[in-house]
């Protein structure tokens, strides 16, 4: 299904920087006293083309990312920084007055074509609505031929039976036809899949992507595929851009995303993927951990907390030694547990993110029982990762200073010495020149 779009031409989406951020409200009070109550970094700096003619697929687990840059290519949501350009033609921070014309170049489809569709709209009237809004079509007869046209396209054939039809009457599958119907009636440029086939049976599934490649081979359609599942997209993709926590990791052709994966996150989740022979299934975790909250993102590379190959710059804090203590903690006896407790003070201080992190000693005990409890912890996991992070464990008179390594945060840089272009944002691929 893949093409070869012309990396030369002009790319037909430019998107640059692009950073979605909602603020958090906080409590009443805090908004009284005009504290800041943060934000969550839903998209934070993101740089990717899209060029005519091919597929882009958008992969991530759920928190990354993925809906909310979709929502703001098609302006749904403000954007708090960086740029979106449609054919050269800067179309972020318009007003809804001015974005209005290029909805009919849009267009979005989402995961739940049952929620997509009116249910006391019949199927004529609801894929005709676009041509009613946009003032396209001058009589009925006109919306009813453009509307057959339309279901024909996307094999809800013969259209006579389907006209009257509501979409209750209709199969999931046949649903999500009508929606590609209506979104295709227009003749997009663009159009953004979010998810669209997860909500299908699995034997439906594989007909309406394949419907998906024929309207844009047909239609010269361009698209964003939106998906958790990177078993599809290798199908449907010519490229693919790997999403965690509002940030692209890695971005490239298909082939090589599948045949080399270099960020230690696309190497998980392709791990992650299922066996098709389920006898041959061989359970691949995630790495442990979840995607963290992207309110409070970890310092550095935010993938670094769940890394097996996480080093020195990675951007080790305070969060990941309190995590340690709760890991080792949950695995021991209830008594082994009260004895190391007892030594150790108020935690609370570990949960701000900082590079020096401080824990006092509980009253009555003395910062050396702290430092031993801590080479004991090191001695038990030498080989984890968050070890490569600190730099001294120092005794004070209240308690234990740990050190951290300086972080740095991985940005997106291009892999040399290979055919495809890959760029990749992590640590272990950086440039030293
Ligand atoms: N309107 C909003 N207000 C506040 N936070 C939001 C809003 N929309 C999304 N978020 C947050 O932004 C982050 C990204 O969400 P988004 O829905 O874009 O992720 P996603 O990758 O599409 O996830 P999923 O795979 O579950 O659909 C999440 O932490 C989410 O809670
Ligand atoms: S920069 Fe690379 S090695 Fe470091 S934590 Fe991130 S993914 Fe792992
Ligand atoms: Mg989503």
């Amino acid at each position: 299904m893949q093409t070869k779009p012309d990396p030369a031409a002009p790319a037909l989406l430019d998107v640059r920087n692009l950073k979605v951020h909602f603020s958090l409200r906080g409590s009443f009070l805090q908004r009284m006293l005009g504290h800041d109550t943060g934000s969550v970094k839903a998209v934070d700096g993101v740089t990717f083309t899209l060029q005519r003619g091919e597929v882009l697929g958008l992969v991530g687990e759920s928190g990354s990312g993925k809906t909310t840059l979709s929502r703001a290519v098609l302006s749904l949501v403000k954007v708090t920084g960086g740029s979106i350009a449609l054919n050269g033609q800067t179309i972020s921070g318009l007003s809804e007055r001015q974005f209005r014309p290029l909805r009919k170049r849009l267009q979005l489809i989402f995961q739940d074509p049952h929620a997509s569709l009116n249910p006391a709209m019949p199927i004529l009237d609801a894929v005709g609505h676009p041509l009613r809004i946009h003032h396209i079509a001058k009589s009925d007869d006109e919306v009813r031929r453009l509307v057959c046209e339309s279901l024909e396209r996307v094999g809800l054939v013969p259209v006579e039976r389907f006209l009257r039809k509501y979409p209750s009457d209709l199969s999931g599958g046949q649903k999500q036809r009508a929606v590609l119907a209506r979104a295709i009636i227009l003749g997009p440029e663009l159009v953004i899949a979010d998810e669209p086939v997860s909500m299908l049976d699995m034997s439906v599934r594989a007909k309406v992507l394949e419907l998906m490649g024929d309207l844009k081979r047909d239609l010269g359609l361009t698209y964003l595929y939106v998906t958790h599942d990177l078993a599809t997209a290798r199908y449907f993709c010519d490229r693919i851009a790997i999403m965690y926590l509002g940030r692209i990791i890695e971005i490239g052709s298909a082939a090589e995303i599948y045949t080399n994966p270099r960020h230690p996150y696309t190497k998980a989740l392709l791990e992650a993927i299922p066996e098709p022979d389920p006898s041959h299934h061989v359970p691949h975790d995630l790495p442990r951990g979840e995607v963290p909250d992207a309110a409070v993102p970890p310092l550095g590379c935010s993938f670094h907390p769940r890394c097996p190959r996480a080093f020195s710059p990675c951007g080790w804090e305070s969060r990941d030694l309190r995590l340690m203590l709760d890991e080792r903690w949950a695995t021991l006896t209830p008594d082994e547990y009260l004895r190391e407790r007892a030594i150790v003070g108020n935690l609370m201080a570990l949960d701000s993110p900082s590079t020096e992190a401080h824990i006092p000693a509980a009253k009555g005990h003395a910062a050396t029982e702290l430092t031993a409890l801590l080479a004991e912890l090191r001695k038990s996991t030498p080989e984890d990762p968050f070890w490569r992070g600190v730099v001294s464990v120092e005794p004070q008179a209240n308690g234990v200073t740990v050190r951290f390594h300086d972080h740095v945060t991985p940005e997106l840089q291009p892999v040399v010495d290979v055919v495809d272009p890959v760029e990749v944002a992590c640590h272990l691929y950086r440039r030293t020149s």
